[in-house]
């Protein structure tokens, strides 16, 4: 029998309450059992520092670069801060971005959702992702996933009506997983 396949989910939301962790979850539950789920705690990376990396990547980097590299998909759910990507996240990115064209993300199908109370869906943080994932895959999912007016959670959980599109995005996303060439015009 086939090996399951491994997917990493990054939020880049460290709040308790966070909408987009809880949309993190949402796709937990979709994907458990079809994926081995990692779900790497970004809080415990050190700011990057070439000097550190080049000492050799602290535990905490290496355990996300290691779920990562087991990863063929990899999901980022994340807020937007002042019409941009969180800092915990873009640390994060720019860890696994290492080494410079070899780094973690290379091959890897990339998937991209912004859960947020306005009503743009993160639309800014997603266009950067977009921009950043895109120099370190070529098997970016360039449909990225805007949930607007999230404006509370319902029992910790995002609305139906959330949850269904975002079940419809990620059956897009598996499919192109799967099926996505990888371009090597890298
Ligand atoms: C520092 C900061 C900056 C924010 N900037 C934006 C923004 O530019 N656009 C936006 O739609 N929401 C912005 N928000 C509101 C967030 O979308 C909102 O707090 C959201 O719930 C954060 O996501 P989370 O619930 O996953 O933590 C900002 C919030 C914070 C704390």
């Amino acid at each position: 029998m086939a090996e399951t396949p491994s997917c990493t989910i990054l939020v880049g939301s460290l709040r308790k309450d966070s909408i987009n962790k809880a949309a993190a979850d949402c796709a937990s539950e979709y994907l458990k059992g079809r994926f081995t789920l990692y779900r790497p705690d970004l809080s415990g990376l050190p700011p990057f520092n070439q000097d550190v990396e080049d000492a050799g990547d602290p535990p905490a980097v290496a355990d996300l670069k290691a779920a990562v590299l087991d990863s063929e998909l990899i999901l980022i759910f994340s807020p937007e801060y002042n019409y941009g990507i969180p800092g915990v996240l873009k640390n994060a990115v720019d860890w696994l971005s290492r080494p410079f064209r070899a780094g973690s993300l290379v091959g890897k199908a990339v998937g991209i959702t912004s859960v947020t109370p306005g009503s743009r869906g993160g639309e800014n943080t997603r266009e950067q992702l977009l921009q950043t994932c895109g120099v370190l895959t070529e098997r970016l999912y360039q449909v990225t996933l805007g949930i607007p007016n999230v404006l509370e959670l319902d029992d910790g959980a995002i609305p139906e009506l959330a949850r269904s599109a975002l079940r419809d995005w990620l059956g897009e996303v598996i499919e192109f997983s799967q099926n996505a060439p990888e371009t090597n015009d890298f």
